[in-house]
């Protein structure tokens, strides 16, 4: 591990996002607002003091836009609508006229990669022949080896595989009934790839770009940033082999919830869903998608120089990453390198280093996440035997997390994310310390991960669940009780969400919630977000000890196995353990698995 000082480069950027916390919302399991059971945009709304109380610069909004919700939202039917699920424009005027009265700025998310197989523009390429300008919006192709026309093209046009298991390719029915032509998806077969070659989608996503920067919305998380552009020729991939890890799923064979969606049927056996992260491929990571993006920057600058993006881009090395936040792209993208280092001092300064120093040579904020949507919350990661262990979910038959554990890291964990110079985003319910719930029933999960595995991969539901409001309340306070009643919530909440509730934990010292509001308070008084990282002498990777300074504070996380002084000179100004606040200027070491915010006396 060198000793540098690793450059930062947020001062170099006045910007609000180059430092900004961000706090995701994943408007399903929120806050639900009218009693049905789903979050919704008015329970955003109600809950909007609760963030301004937090201290989080902005939000972050998953989809809520109109979707037959095959992919909680990610598979969009109507870019420039409201899902009634969630309400309707008017009340994400008003949930947004809000967020910006309390000083919080609002990002939503962009789908570009694919649309809903619902999108009117797959309804009409399905109901046009083939070579016609509706099916040149999507990525269609005759069988492998096919004579057009002749319908023998029973082998898909390549071998590529979907990210949530399966093929990549299904078939539809010609005009006359008999096998078609097929289609891509690097998701769901409800989840279309359009055909980013086609100026017709460049304008439309354009189009969907302004019509929301006009609504007033300060920037866009987009998704699958990495996806869009496909080698030509859609040649095969030869890591194909390596993402297969398996065939069949370990479980028996689930049935979606509601409508299958089996619409269009995959014609080949299950696999494991893959690593976030792919060796080089075909359709991920290709240089072309950086046009997109140096186009979409000219259009945010057409609405001054606030607007932003963050990519969600899952590519490595850092330098490739380091490509999408160049001066003329995007302002941001996830750090999930970080992300991935789990509970290990090495590997996080690693992580650390190598982004910063990534960032910092194309002159962009890093950013520092821990959780999110996708991935197993963090404090139960770091509760399972490997804290570096990055499961596909947890089921009830598998390995359960040591709770406890787990939760002491996690919050420690936080401390050293949000002592880092740029941007941090939290991931709902993280404040309160929520674990993943690992003992859902196969019947209420939703992810079509866990479906199109046939179960191999348990899928995404755990990190879902609703957020527990009050720990008395049926659903935790989850639904707003029109006339006394509510639904359920969608997903079933674990018993342990009961003592984590917000209203338990509110002005309880030693609480996660108070962690969390002390944690970002601190950070924006010593101005951490603008400052730089070097590391203290006695930062010890190999031994378990992650020390830095940044400013005027000494950050010291012991992922070790004893106790690690506190440097001569030092108090404890914050602490991740559970001790009240008046013991930390006593304390003279850090014991395992606990971080601290150290001033000089
Ligand atoms: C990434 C999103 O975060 C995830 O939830 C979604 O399933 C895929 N992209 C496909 O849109």
């Amino acid at each position: 591990m060198s000793n540098l000082s690793v450059p930062a480069a947020a001062p170099a950027r006045s910007e609000w996002w180059a430092d900004a916390v961000v706090y995701q919302i994943y408007p399903r399991s929120f806050a639900d607002g009218n009693g049905d059971g789903m979050g919704d945009l008015r329970g955003i709304v109600a809950r909007l003091p609760y963030l301004e109380r937090l201290g989080v610069d902005a939000i972050w909004l998953s989809p809520f836009y109109k979707s037959p919700q095959a992919d909680g939202g990610y598979d969009v039917a109507d870019y420039r609508q409201v899902d009634p699920l969630f309400g309707s424009l008017a009340d994400f005027d008003a949930m947004l006229q809000d967020a910006h009265s309390r000083g919080m700025k609002v990002i939503v998310d962009l789908v570009p990669n694919h649309t809903s197989d619902e999108h009117v523009w797959f309804q009409a390429a399905l109901a046009s022949p083939p070579g016609s300008p509706e099916r040149e919006r999507y990525i269609f192709r005759p069988g492998r080896d096919e004579i057009p026309g002749s319908g023998d093209g029973n082998r898909a046009p390549n071998n590529w595989r979907s990210i949530f298991g399966g093929p990549a390719w299904s078939r539809i029915p010609a005009a006359d009934g008999s096998p078609g032509d097929w289609y891509l998806h690097l998701f769901d077969t409800k989840q279309p790839d359009l055909n980013w070659e086609n100026p017709e989608v460049q304008e439309e996503m354009r189009s969907v770009l302004r019509f929301w920067l006009d609504r007033g919305v300060d920037g866009f998380r987009v998704d699958v940033a990495h996806g869009m552009v496909k080698e030509k020729g859609l040649p095969d991939w030869d890591g194909v082999a390596a993402m297969v890890e398996g065939t069949a799923g370990t479980r028996p064979g689930p049935t979606p919830p509601g409508d299958a969606p089996g619409a269009h049927t995959d014609a080949e056996e299950p696999h494991r869903a893959v690593s976030p992260v792919y060796p080089p491929s075909p359709f991920f990571d290709q240089d072309g998608v950086h046009e997109i993006y140096r186009d979409w920057h000219r259009v945010l600058a057409e609405y001054g120089s606030d607007r932003m993006m963050v990519a969600e881009a899952w590519v490595e090395p850092a330098e490739r990453l380091a490509l999408y936040v160049r001066p003329d792209e995007m302002q941001q993208a996830f750090n999930f390198d970080f992300l991935l280092a789990g509970w290990d001092a090495e590997r996080l300064a690693e992580a650390v280093e190598a982004s910063l120093a990534a960032a910092a040579s194309v002159g962009a904020p890093c950013t520092w996440v821990l959780s999110n949507h996708d991935t197993v919350r963090h404090p139960t990661r770091f509760g399972l035997s490997d804290p570096t262990a990055f499961p596909k979910g947890i089921a009830a038959d598998d390995e359960q997390p040591d709770a406890a554990l787990g939760l002491a890291r996690a919050r420690a964990a936080t401390l050293v994310s949000l002592a880092l110079p740029g941007s941090a985003y939290l991931y709902q319910g993280e404040e309160l310390g929520l674990p993943e719930h690992t003992t859902l029933p196969a019947a209420a999960r939703q992810d079509p991960t866990f479906f199109r595995t046939r179960g191999a991969e348990t899928g995404r539901d755990g990190c879902r669940v609703p957020l527990p409001w009050s720990g008395d309340l049926p659903g935790y306070g989850f639904s707003d009780r029109l006339n006394g009643q509510a639904a359920q919530p969608w997903l079933p909440q674990p018993e342990s969400f009961g003592p984590l509730a917000a209203d338990r934990q509110d002005g309880v010292e030693g609480s996660t919630l108070e962690l969390y509001r002390a944690a970002l308070a601190f950070r924006f008084a010593h101005k951490l977000g603008r400052g730089a990282v070097s590391w203290a002498d006695v930062h010890a990777p190999d031994s378990g000890l992650l020390a830095f300074h940044n400013g005027d504070v000494l950050v010291l996380a012991n992922m070790g196995f004893a106790s690690a002084p506190v440097p001569e000179g030092y108090a404890v100004a914050l602490s991740s353990g559970p001790e009240p606040a008046e013991e930390w200027t006593a304390m003279r070491e850090v014991p395992v698995d606990y971080a601290v915010y150290l001033l000089r006396k």
